[in-house]
């Protein structure tokens, strides 16, 4: 597939107005991506949980103009409210997929969207939101299309490749379990352009691993991932980095096949510390993680090691804490956080994830 594959030909129906809903999952990297080459192709490729719980629901509202203007032309509400700040990320998205969707300059839009999780939560809502909208888009490019879009396949390679456009990791959002972005030698069918299903063997316990998110800092992150991404240009380690990003892809596929928790914790913490370690090796240098970040880490570290228990953590890019393990050690860990992690978070808040399926149509 090449970009070329997603421009439509033509529309054989016509849409007065209409509305669909789409409901898309956040995800957690476990091979991170960071770094990133022009059109949001990834500098190396990466690997994700889909989540469950974390979620946007996104109304798409469409009303045909009576004639074709040069502009796009839409409302944005966010939780039932007029959102202006947020219009700008939409107006670049649309430019940017324009190409690929010539309909969106025919529709008036009116985009409501909410969050399942509180918006000051320090949690990105752009990969859900950017897929959640990616989707309402091709369920009206599928109507318009009819018979023309070819199979399910298409519709979520498409919407996967639209939402990288808007933010890289989106691409990661649309389908579960297990997603893969970014071409890997060994992996067939991988791609820079779109996120796929994770097409090797997949042991039962990742099919319900459980993500217990750790509020430690509900803020504003003082970086955004675009800055960070782009000072990967030039960056000391930068070609080793994605060297080390291909080799444990590779090394993961025995993993996720054998179930072995010991290898998986090693890559996933690494992976994690990594990410961190380019942020603070960069120039300019900077650092997202907070005293609190460390200090779940070490508890982490002292727990695992007293109880054998095969708990890990991830990080994204800020001071939340991704808590990772299998769901039959659910209850043994949940009593650990809030005996001993709690205390660590701001307002004592933490969301309780697990792998999901995917996004849904409402
Ligand atoms: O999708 P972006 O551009 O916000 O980048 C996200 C990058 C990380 O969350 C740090 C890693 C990843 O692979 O999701």
């Amino acid at each position: 597939m090449t970009e070329k594959d997603f421009i439509p030909t033509q529309f054989s129906n016509k849409i007065e107005k209409g509305e669909v809903t789409w409901q898309a999952p956040s995800n957690i990297a476990l091979v991170k991506y960071w770094g990133k080459k022009e059109n949001q192709v990834p500098a190396n490729p990466s690997v994700s949980f889909t989540l469950n719980n974390c979620k946007t629901t996104t109304k798409l509202e469409f009303q045909k103009k009576s004639k074709r203007s040069d502009s796009f032309d839409f409302e944005l509400y966010f939780e039932g409210k007029k959102k202006e700040d947020f219009k700008p990320k939409i107006q670049q998205f649309f430019e940017r997929i324009e190409l690929y969707c010539p309909f969106l300059k025919e529709y008036k839009f009116k985009i409501y969207t909410e969050n399942s999780f509180p918006h000051s939560s320090g949690i990105a809502s752009s990969a859900s939101g950017m897929s959640a909208l990616a989707l309402c888009i091709m369920s009206l490019e599928k109507e318009l299309a009819s018979n023309d879009l070819k199979n399910e396949d298409y519709f979520n390679q498409k919407a996967s490749f639209l939402a990288r456009l808007g933010s890289g990791s989106a691409c990661r959002s649309i389908e579960g379990e297990l997603i893969e972005w970014g071409e890997h030698k060994d992996i067939q069918g991988s791609s820079d352009l779109f996120g796929i299903k994770y097409p090797f063997e997949i042991n039962e316990v990742f099919k319900t691993f459980q993500d217990t998110i750790l509020l430690v800092d509900k803020g504003q992150k003082q970086v955004s991932s675009s800055v960070g991404h782009n000072l990967m240009h030039g960056h000391p380690f930068a070609k080793e980095r994605f060297a080390q990003a291909h080799s444990n892809l590779d090394k993961l596929k025995q993993i996720f096949a054998s179930g072995n928790l010991d290898e998986f914790i090693s890559i996933v913490e690494s992976e994690a510390l990594t990410l961190h370690a380019m942020m603070m090796s960069s120039n300019p240098y900077f650092i997202l993680m907070k005293p609190n970040t460390l200090e779940i880490i070490n508890k982490i570290w002292k727990f695992r090691e007293s109880t054998k228990t095969p708990i890990c953590f991830t990080l994204d890019a800020g001071a939340n804490v991704h808590l990772l393990y299998p769901e039959m050690y659910k209850e043994k860990i949940l009593e650990f956080i809030k005996n001993e992690l709690v205390a660590y978070c701001e307002k004592g808040q933490y969301i309780c994830d697990q792998v999901g399926k995917g996004a849904e149509k409402l």
